[in-house]
């Protein structure tokens, strides 16, 4: 089975939205959370996460949006779960999200679209080492 790191953005925090999106991953069969913390994202763990994107025109204001706030770090576990959540998470735009998706039903800017899920395996291996470190 597979392994992918979730963030629940700082608004899904401050939307009260942990419990529904949560949920929504529990509720996945076989699927299970192996490690989750409420914290805050300081400058470099941000930039080592999000340093694909340096120079973007978005990447000053996503790094100022993922400072806002808490984000709930998770690890999730099981069966083709990289693909698994970016499907229940949707496309980057909540607009162009199908209803049904975690961004389809609450999001609609750009920037706050309320969780992250990593996008490939190698991603995933970068990214857990990044925010899960002593995860064995
Ligand atoms: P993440 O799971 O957060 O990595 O989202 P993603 O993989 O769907 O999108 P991507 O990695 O391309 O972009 C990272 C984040 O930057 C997105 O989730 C958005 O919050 C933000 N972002 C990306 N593209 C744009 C854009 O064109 N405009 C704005 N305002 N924000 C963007
Ligand atoms: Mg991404």
């Amino acid at each position: 089975s597979q392994r992918s790191l979730v963030l629940l953005k700082p608004d899904a925090v401050r939307r009260g939205l942990i419990g529904e999106i949560i949920g929504r991953i529990e509720r996945k069969a076989g699927w299970t959370i192996a490690a989750l913390e409420l914290r805050e994202l300081d400058q470099d763990t941000l930039e080592q996460h999000y340093g694909e994107h340096k120079g973007k025109p978005f990447y000053e204001p996503l790094m100022g949006f993922m400072q806002s706030g808490p984000v709930v770090a998770m690890v999730v576990e099981g069966e083709r779960v990289i693909e698994g959540l970016r499907t229940l998470a949707g496309p980057t735009d909540p607009i162009a999200a199908a209803p049904g998706s975690i961004r389809g039903d609450y999001g609609t800017i750009v920037r706050e679209n309320l969780i992250h899920a990593s996008d490939s395996e190698e991603s995933a291996a970068r990214e857990l080492k990044i925010f899960f470190p002593g995860l064995v």
